[in-house]
């Protein structure tokens, strides 16, 4: 029995989609989120400043004293998992790449990844792939312009429609994957959008596949909290009205109780 939190974050909101199916799962871990929305999107930027960003954001969440470290962004797991796991070594530290690769390695037919520039031209998801099953085929390509839109809110609406299009169209069309990876923390916001223009994919959503190993972790290292740990605290590095709403929105579709603080007052 651990009733210390989880501490997760994210470029920005787009890590709160990895949050919704681990209390779903365990309703009585307590979660410490951190979106880094004064300085997102992370996924043009180099990985000497997403190494810098990570490091920052995760020592503020281990004096928090989290139990365990979920990297809930692809971008920055594709870039410095393996330095975060050094810098922590006294507790689990989660990549979200690792657990869906495993999967996606096990799926028949060719898999299309999508994700940030930065995730896509790291190659992680090809090589941590190519490690379970070196024989799978995998097409990937980087959909840059996606983050910010869904950060702006802009999800039910034909210019992500048409941004969707313009990325995928010709992709899927030249490859012709059977199922899609959502590459990106942000994307399962948009998995409505991509399942209605591309009925015939089966994606896959890597958040999904992560709260599943965070819960066989848990219980490996006798770490679950066996009764409700406390409230979850989410915090941002610039308190946008859209992660506020975003926060809401996920709030009330998994009904977990939340609270949230702004990083800067805390400091
Ligand atoms: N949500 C992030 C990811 O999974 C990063 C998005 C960004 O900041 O560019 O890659």
């Amino acid at each position: 029995m651990d009733k210390r939190p989880i501490g997760f974050f994210d470029s920005g909101l787009g890590g709160l989609t990895c949050v919704s199916p681990l209390l779903k799962l365990l309703p009585n871990e307590r979660v410490i989120y951190f979106g880094d929305t004064a300085r997102t999107p992370y996924g043009s930027k180099s990985p000497e400043t997403i190494r810098a960003f990570a490091a920052e954001i995760s020592d503020f969440l281990l004096s928090q004293d989290v139990k365990m470290l979920v990297i809930a962004c692809n971008t920055v797991s594709a870039v410095c998992l393996e330095d975060l796991r050094a810098r922590y070594p006294q507790i689990p530290v989660l990549g979200i790449i690792g657990p869906a690769a495993e999967k996606v390695a096990r799926m028949p037919g060719r898999s299309g990844i999508i994700g940030t520039k930065v995730t896509i031209l790291s190659r992680a998801y090809e090589k941590a792939i190519a490690a379970c099953e070196p024989k799978k085929e995998i097409v990937s390509t980087a959909c840059p312009a996606l983050v910010p839109l869904i950060e702006e809110g802009i999800i039910e609406n034909e210019i992500m429609d048409l941004t969707l299009r313009y990325y995928l169209d010709h992709f899927l069309q030249y490859h012709r994957p059977s199922s899609l990876v959502l590459g990106c923390t942000h994307y399962p916001l948009i998995r409505a959008n991509l399942q209605r223009l591309y009925p015939d994919l089966e994606i896959v959503d890597p958040a999904e596949i992560l709260a599943a190993r965070i819960a066989a972790l848990l219980e490996e290292r006798g770490l679950l909290a066996d009764q409700p740990a406390g409230e979850n605290t989410f915090y941002a590095s610039d308190l946008s009205e859209n992660f506020v709403n975003m926060i809401r929105r996920i709030s009330e579709m998994s009904q977990f109780q939340l609270g949230f603080k702004s990083f800067d007052k805390e400091k």
